[in-house]
């Protein structure tokens, strides 16, 4: 079976560890072990259980209104900004077709699915150095503005925060970039996990932070930007696939020609609806993430030769003393744990874990088991 590209994938653990994948405890995928939401159930459930199921009966509204409303009045934008995908995934594919035969500004290591996308729309990747060693001073994006001429032809493309460092970038350290490119695309697929968060940025000072580092609210200032955001990972709802796209309506009317009529389904709407709802959930989310990852951090630390690195989001990034794939490997044949090797992120290589984080009695269940592999191998 091939090496997966992505997090996630039970069957390629569960054939390793020689057992069923139900029996994995996956800490590879980086969604919110706390859900999905009870009230997302819920509202599924009743869907599914009324006399006439519509939401799997009849087509749905490829306007996709309600949804669109309902996304709009949770990030207090017009719904004309908002377009609804198949995952953030089906927006990241549209948003290279806007870059084709453009140059990409994109920051590395980066999530593997933006080269295929950006390579499969004929984008040219320009690689932007992400990645100081632990203990640097800190990160710069460009370290001078670029020169207005050819600006036409250019693309910046961030990820915030930063799959697999977890580091966010300051909204400060954003916003002068904007009018140096054309178009500039910013998957915020993590960003649900922070907001309340003071920053642990490595270059600024976190009482500087504002509290939200969304770039939402910017957007009606900076048109040329598109801000993608996933419903995956905080509300645990990856086979469901919904995401939404943010943006000056007028990118919507490309993107309309190039998608399918109903990428979104009716039960993603439902769920939608019901998750954005759930504040408990929510609080709850926003309370146990920087205990789990405190815990994490702190669990891995103490692991003689690894180096985890301090980030933002709800996962991870650790360098191992040795061949991160055989420590992965043996953690999965001698206690059923899958965790994210960064073989898709060149940059890294064979020394890297990205590590979800879940809840604190498993989190000790993976230490221990990390204990166990390090006194005897
Ligand atoms: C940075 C980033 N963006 C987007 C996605 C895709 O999210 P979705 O499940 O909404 O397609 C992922 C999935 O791992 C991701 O890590």
């Amino acid at each position: 079976m091939e090496r997966p590209r992505h997090g996630g994938n039970w069957a390629w653990g569960a054939a390793i560890a020689g057992c069923s994948p139900q029996e994995i405890l996956d800490f590879s995928a980086s969604l919110n072990p706390l859900g999905p939401p009870e009230s997302v159930l819920q509202a599924l459930t009743q869907a599914l259980s009324a006399a006439d199921p519509v939401v799997i009966s009849r087509y749905p509204d490829p306007d996709y209104r309600d949804l669109r409303i309902c996304l709009a009045n949770h990030w207090a934008v017009d719904p004309e900004w908002i377009f609804v995908g198949n995952g953030a995934a089906e927006l990241l594919t549209w948003a290279a077709r806007d870059a084709q035969g453009r140059e990409v500004w994109l920051p590395q290591p980066a999530f593997g699915d933006y080269a295929r996308a950006l390579r499969a729309a004929g984008a040219t990747i320009k690689p932007l150095p992400f990645f100081p060693g632990q203990g640097s001073a800190g990160f710069t994006l460009l370290q001078e503005p670029l020169p207005v001429a050819g600006k036409g032809n250019r693309v910046l493309w961030l990820n915030n925060p930063h799959n697999p460092t977890g580091w966010l970038i300051p909204q400060q350290d954003i916003l002068p970039l904007l009018p140096q490119f054309d178009r500039v695309v910013v998957d915020e697929a993590f960003m649900d996990f922070l907001p309340g968060e003071p920053t642990l940025s490595l270059n600024s000072s976190p009482s500087a932070m504002p509290r939200s580092q969304t770039l939402i609210p910017h957007l009606a200032a900076h048109p040329n930007t598109i801000v993608i955001r996933s419903l995956t990972k905080f509300f645990t709802l990856p086979g469901l696939r919904i995401g939404f796209a943010v943006g000056h309506p007028d990118h919507w009317q490309r993107w309309r020609q190039w998608r399918d009529p109903w990428s979104v389904n009716g039960l993603a709407g439902v769920a939608v609806a019901a998750a954005l709802a759930d504040e408990d959930f929510r609080r709850r989310t926003l309370a146990w993430l920087p205990v789990a990852r405190e815990h994490l951090f702190r669990g891995l630390q103490a692991l003689p030769g690894w180096d985890p690195w301090p980030g933002q989001a709800n996962f991870v990034l650790v360098r191992c003393p040795g061949s991160a794939t055989q420590i992965q490997r043996a953690l999965l044949q001698r206690h059923r744990i899958l965790v994210r090797d960064c073989l898709s992120f060149p940059e890294l290589g064979d020394r890297y874990l990205r590590i979800g984080l879940r809840t604190l009695p498993e989190q000790e269940q993976l230490l221990s088991a990390c204990r166990e592999i390090l006194e005897n191998s």
